[in-house]
């Protein structure tokens, strides 16, 4: 079950080189010895993505990333992974004086996922002891918004690694230690910007048990107005809901950690559905249900010619609200006792 408040910081070590024999995953075990005092004190949750097994095909996606719109399943799990991060560490080689190519791919699949947060590098190499790489890896951070704190770790191999493991030192766990610090710090600082209140953002696996809590509360007026409990969103299960996170697109919104709105949509030919609007009853009448109902519409993919969606045939406040919004009514094809709406795109 996940937790309704999940506080602690989370940091993502992305280890870069892909290749059997790497040292990459020796480098990356030694920042995470190093820092796992620190990392306790600071109540930091450390997470390593090795990209070896995160294993993303060269950038198969065909919309940018900035939409958000992503078709497959790999990108979509990437994206959870560094949206939950609040900090980056990236643990670097360097091919042909520049950062490997597995690294650059990784970067070009996400966009907002890494806006506005902290990274720290770990370079490694021959005589260079990786800093070219480095360098490279960090204009490309920098374009995405994140923010390259100072403190890198640069290694070279022939002096500070010995038999494909770091050589452990009291200096170089000093200087693990304070980055971690810094990371943490400058996090703390960022957090407003990456975390946004109220912020639209794709919901994750984990949301399920307090969607689940959301739509039957939700979902309690549409019972009365309708007079049936014969209602998809109250009956369903927590498994139920997190399947349909998987064919459907959908987006939440929190309030102090709280989760108080959400929305989903998926496509089905010319049409963009867009189902699950649910605000939570303390925060109706705040604009947070039009703000989701159009946020679903500009998620629609190209080629898409309407939006519809369905309520119950007598929730006269839904059918008001979404006739607002443009919507007109029909009757043909909607499930018995619910009605449709449908709106050019
Ligand atoms: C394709 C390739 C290119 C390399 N180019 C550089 C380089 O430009 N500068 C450097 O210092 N080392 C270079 N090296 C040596 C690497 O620093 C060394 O092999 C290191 O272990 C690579 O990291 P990895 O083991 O995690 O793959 C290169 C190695 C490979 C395989």
């Amino acid at each position: 079950m996940a937790k309704l408040f999940d506080m602690s910081k989370k940091v993502l070590v992305v280890v870069a080189s892909t290749r059997p024999g790497r040292l990459g995953p020796a480098v990356a075990s030694w920042f995470v010895r190093a820092t796992t005092g620190t990392a306790i004190d600071l109540g930091v949750e450390v997470d390593v993505a090795d990209l070896a097994e995160v294993g993303l095909p060269f950038l198969d996606e065909p919309e940018h990333p900035a939409t958000g719109i992503y078709q497959h399943e790999h990108t979509r799990a990437w994206s959870r992974r560094v949206a939950a991060a609040d900090a980056l560490v990236f643990v670097t080689s360097e091919y042909n004086f520049a950062m490997p190519a597995t690294l650059k791919n990784a970067f070009d699949y996400l966009s907002a996922e890494w806006a506005w947060k902290p990274c720290l590098f770990i370079g490694y190499g021959n005589t260079s002891a990786g800093t070219r790489g480095v360098q490279m890896a960090r204009g490309v951070a920098t374009s995405l918004r994140m923010l390259s704190i100072g403190g890198d770790i640069f290694l070279r191999i022939a002096d500070d690694l010995s038999d494909g493991e770091v050589t452990e030192t009291e200096r170089l766990a000093a200087r693990a230690k304070d980055a971690l610090t810094e990371l943490t710090r400058v996090a703390d600082v960022l957090r407003p910007l990456y975390r946004a209140d109220l912020e639209i953002v794709p919901a994750v696996s984990g949301d399920a048990p307090e969607l689940l809590v959301l739509q039957r509360c939700c979902w309690v007026d549409e019972a009365i107005a309708n007079e049936t409990l014969d209602l998809p969103a109250l009956v369903e299960s927590e498994d139920e809901v997190r399947a349909a996170l998987r064919t459907w697109t959908t987006w939440c919104v929190r309030s102090g950690g709280r989760l108080v709105g959400s929305v989903r949509a998926k496509r089905d030919g010319d049409t963009w559905n867009i189902g699950r609007l649910m605000v939570a009853p303390d925060q109706r009448h705040s604009g947070l249900g039009r703000r989701l109902l159009s946020f679903a519409e500009s998620q629609a993919p190209a080629g898409v010619t309407e939006a519809t969606l369905f309520t119950g045939a007598r929730s006269e406040r839904n059918q008001a609200l979404y006739q607002k919004a443009g919507y007109s009514l029909f009757t043909e094809d909607a499930p018995a006792g619910a009605v449709g709406l449908r709106k050019p795109l």
